[in-house]
């Protein structure tokens, strides 16, 4: 309004201007100011006006805030639910995620939703039920096989034996007697006679099955046949409500129950080796072996320095039988379980004090070379190594030969005669 006054004046003065005295109408430095003045007015009126706005905002967010809060406090809780005409309802609480139930006294029947659940919307899963009137036998109250009887106000079933209840619903307890503590179903822990499967529980190993019965689960079914969930190193038999674990002849069921440790036949004096023979120790077993020194033949001959070894006499030194002869023969015999990872170090061989300038190690002789290979591991000593899996049961017999170079010239050489006893079981 101010604005358009000043217009006018303004208007007014310069058509005015050149008809009209000078002092009719406002000097131009009069108009200037004015709308200067003006100006500053509509600025400060701008300025209480934003400052008001805000305000407005301000009050309008924090008022729906709290209806917000106010909302959602009130109503986390879902409509007060009644009893039915004629049956109760179980459980109090109309909170989110609560469940009510509803029952119906004798003679009467639930129809509509036994239980109700609160839902995140604020309303009641399921339909209010109602408890109908069971007057007669037309509507086959009777489950399981029980007989419907009527009399003048209501009906009755007549159970078979091993049901009970007034619809013959529930099964007879006595009919579990006869089931034994190591039978693989029973009888469900009930907190209330209904028989709700989710009021029931079962002994650990248990399963509820069919609402009613406590099944044993087959934890070895379950478990055993894959690698990664295998319960049993070995075989997993089934009991009532848990499992045992065995082992196979010649293995002891460790403490933890499911690990087989090898039993030392050898040590145990549990073997029948005869005399004269070694008694070794395998995975599942023992093997009873005789070392035996090679036979003389042209000019050298070895003899026994002790159980596992062979020496070779002396000899004439010129005689070249004589230097391409071992100066000792030893033996070796490594239990070993089936299908091991490789590579695998099997065996080492080393000498005491070097004699010469180097050593060579090379297998000589064996029916199990495609599996093994031989390196230098330092100055003094060599390895057998496992270089592809083998599955057992299988014996594998490798000679290896340990020779003694001074300036590529041999000083003399040792063999090691090995025998891997690979068992039938990986562990
Ligand atoms: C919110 O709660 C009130 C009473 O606390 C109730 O009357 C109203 O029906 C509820 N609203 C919803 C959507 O449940
Ligand atoms: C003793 O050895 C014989 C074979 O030489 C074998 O048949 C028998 O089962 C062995 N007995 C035991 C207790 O290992
Ligand atoms: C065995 O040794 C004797 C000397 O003691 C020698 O004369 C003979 O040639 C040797 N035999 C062989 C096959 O080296
Ligand atoms: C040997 O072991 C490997 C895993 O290390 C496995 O995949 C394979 O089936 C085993 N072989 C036998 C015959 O058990």
């Amino acid at each position: 309004m101010w604005l358009l006054v000043v217009q006018a004046l303004v208007a007014l003065c310069v058509l005015h201007l050149p008809l009209s005295s000078t002092q009719d109408c406002l000097s131009k430095h009069q108009v200037l100011s004015t709308i200067q003045q003006m100006q500053k007015l509509l600025s400060t009126q701008e300025a209480i006006q934003l400052q008001g706005m805000r305000n407005l905002k301000k009050q309008l967010t924090v008022l729906q805030s709290n209806v917000h809060k106010q909302a959602t406090k009130r109503n986390d809780s879902c409509p007060h639910l009644t009893a039915p005409l004629n049956g109760r309802k179980l459980g109090e609480k109309a909170t989110v995620g609560h469940e009510v139930h509803f029952l119906c006294e004798a003679g009467f029947r639930l129809v509509g939703s036994e239980s109700r659940t609160c839902l995140q919307d604020r309303t009641w899963s399921g339909q209010q039920p109602f408890c109908q009137t069971i007057s007669n036998c037309a509507s086959s109250p009777c489950a399981n096989g029980g007989t419907c009887v009527e009399d003048v106000r209501r009906f009755s079933c007549l159970c078979p034996g091993s049901w009970s209840g007034s619809n013959c619903q529930t099964p007879i307890s006595s009919s579990w007697v006869t089931l034994s503590t190591s039978s693989f179903s029973r009888q469900p822990r009930c907190t209330d006679a209904r028989p709700r499967s989710h009021h029931c529980t079962c002994d650990p190993g248990f399963q509820l099955r069919a609402g009613s019965v406590c099944q044993d689960v087959d934890e070895c079914q379950l478990f055993q046949a894959s690698w990664q969930t295998r319960l049993c190193v070995h075989d997993c038999v089934n009991v009532p409500g848990s499992y045992h674990c065995v082992c196979p002849q010649g293995y002891l069921l460790h403490a933890d129950q499911n690990m087989c440790t090898d039993v030392d036949e050898c040590t145990d004096n549990q073997h029948n080796c005869s005399h004269g023979e070694l008694c070794v120790n395998v995975f599942g077993g023992y093997r009873c072996v005789r070392p035996k020194c090679p036979q003389p033949r042209l000019n050298t001959s070895y003899v026994k320095t002790s159980v596992y070894q062979c020496e070779r006499n002396p000899c004439p030194m010129n005689s070249r039988a004589c230097r391409l002869a071992a100066n000792s023969i030893s033996f070796h015999y490594l239990p070993l379980q089936s299908n091991r990872t490789v590579p695998r170090v099997l065996f080492k061989m080393s000498t005491t004090h070097l004699v010469g300038d180097s050593l060579r190690f090379a297998i000589v002789d064996g029916r199990g070379q495609g599996v093994f290979a031989v390196q230098r591991s330092d100055r003094h000593s060599g390895e057998l190594i496992l270089t592809s899996p083998v599955v057992g049961p299988a014996t594998l017999e490798v000679e290896l030969e340990m020779s003694k170079l001074a300036r590529k010239v041999l000083l003399g050489k040792h063999i090691f005669r090995v025998t891997a006893f690979i068992s039938q079981y990986e562990f």
